[in-house]
């Protein structure tokens, strides 16, 4: 984004309490945030997020350093451009502050009424347009006593949206709310703001909605995170993008990476699951469980794509049932259809029996093969070359199958080694994953 920053916080300090009792509760922190960003700023309890989102939004005054925000320095500013910059803003906080007196209707309308420039009917349409927006079209004349907490969240989602606000602050929106309401308000915040170009900044605990961040930024014991923390953070969500990213598109981004790309990016996320599963849990297991197969299978044919094969399967071990067991489509389009190998009659199951390769010209021919895996699958293979792959405790937990070499030759040792280049990193991205999946 090369626009100006609509936020940007330079060497910012805070101090609650007089004389001996002052205490600092922000330290020197720096931020610009960009139009049309949507930033998450998480934190344990009692960091001051809710310190500093006031101070962005005018609500309290500053003390030391500067703030600017939509263009206005808010440090020694006078209360009428305080006032000026907080209509600006829209704010949802936790406790929704609706007036219970008032409907749901008449709760948007409050804040367009606080605007001279809006005449009463527009005002009228407007709120009754964003209320359907959000999904209560037949909750416009309920007062807040008569509406489920998601149902009040929304009204405040809609009171924040009806001003077209530029920006957005939302204190710990989805608080109150079970997980499903939860995601549902953050999506709706997300598509409300991307159609406006809004920006939001989003406090929360709530892991699980970390993904609707185009950014998280992180505060401990008052500080922001230094840049390689920053880092960190930044890294986990593009891995969470990634996870999240549609089949088709994934595919596509995949099959523009040359050989070299496509093994950093797999060093960048093995690292990153690394992380990811070791140091934090933050990736949210959900959308994990949901997409990680897509993954898997858009890695596998990545693989397969480099290695000329025309086909690359990873089986899981299953040592409990004494199997393999991988899912396997016969096209992009098609239904995977789930396969099971027995581990002592067949190639695979003796690679990860045994830890070695192995490479079959003539697969027909081999006394091993399992046949029973055409005919399930319709498909015919010639040869094979089949890499096991190792876990952190170094045991085979899963197996990594390549069939029919295009061009009518077979796999050669260079294909094992290149194979054995692309498996390592791949190994510890499934481990990582198959550890989630079986939590
Ligand atoms: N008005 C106040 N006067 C004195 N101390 C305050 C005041 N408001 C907050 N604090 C203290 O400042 C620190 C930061 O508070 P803040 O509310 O910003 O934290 P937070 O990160 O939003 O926490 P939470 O996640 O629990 O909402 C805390 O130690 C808190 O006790
Ligand atoms: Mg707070």
């Amino acid at each position: 984004m090369s626009n100006e920053p609509i936020i940007v916080i330079k060497n910012l300090n805070h101090y609650y309490g007089k004389g001996q009792l002052r205490k600092q509760i922000l330290f020197d922190i720096s931020l610009k945030i960009y139009p049309g960003e949507i930033v998450i700023m998480s934190g344990p309890s009692g960091s001051g997020k809710t310190t500093l989102l006031t101070l962005i939004g005018g609500l309290r005054s500053v003390q030391e350093g500067s703030l600017q925000i939509l263009g206005h320095e808010l440090s020694k500013a006078s209360n009428r451009l305080l006032e000026n910059v907080r209509k600006q803003i829209g704010f949802i906080f936790q406790a929704h502050n609706l007036l219970g007196s008032l409907t749901a209707n008449q709760n948007v309308q409050m804040s367009l009424v606080l605007n001279d420039a809006i005449a009463m009917e527009e005002a009228q349409e407007r709120s009754q347009a964003i209320l359907e927006q959000v999904g209560l079209q037949k909750r416009i004349h309920s007062y807040p006593h008569q509406l489920s907490g998601g149902q009040k969240q929304r009204v405040a989602i809609a009171r924040a949206l009806v001003n077209r606000p530029k920006l957005i602050l939302a204190d710990e929106p989805t608080a109150a709310l079970d997980k499903a309401s939860g995601r549902d308000v953050v999506e709706l915040m997300q598509k409300l703001a991307k159609q406006q170009n809004c920006t939001i900044l989003l406090v929360t605990h709530d892991n699980r909605i970390l993904d609707i961040a185009d950014r998280i930024v992180h505060l401990e014991d008052g500080r922001l995170a230094s840049p390689t923390e920053q880092a960190i953070l930044d890294i986990e969500s593009t891995t969470t993008s990634l996870v999240k990213a549609k089949k088709e598109e994934l595919s596509r981004t995949l099959e523009e990476l040359t050989i070299p790309q496509f093994l950093s990016l797999l060093q960048k996320l093995k690292e990153e699951f690394e992380q990811v599963l070791q140091a934090m849990n933050i990736l949210s297991e959900q959308m994990l469980k949901a997409n990680i197969e897509e993954v898997i299978r858009a890695l596998a044919w990545k693989i397969a794509q480099i290695m000329a094969a025309d086909r690359a399967t990873i089986f899981v071990v299953d040592r409990e049932k004494n199997q393999l067991w991988s899912k396997v489509s016969r096209s992009e389009n098609e239904e995977a259809v789930e396969i099971f190998l027995p581990m002592n009659a067949s190639i695979s199951g003796y690679v990860a029996t045994t830890g070695e390769s192995v490479n079959i010209t003539d697969v027909q021919q081999n006394p091993q093969f399992y046949r029973e895996i055409d005919r399930a699958t319709g498909y015919h293979t010639c040869n094979i070359l089949c890499l096991p792959m190792f876990n952190s405790k170094n045991q085979v937990f899963a197996v990594v199958v390549l069939t029919n070499k295009l061009g009518g030759s077979s796999f050669d040792t260079n294909d094992e080694r290149l194979l054995r280049e692309l498996t390592a990193p791949l190994g510890v991205i499934l481990e990582g994953t198959l550890s989630v999946l079986q939590q």
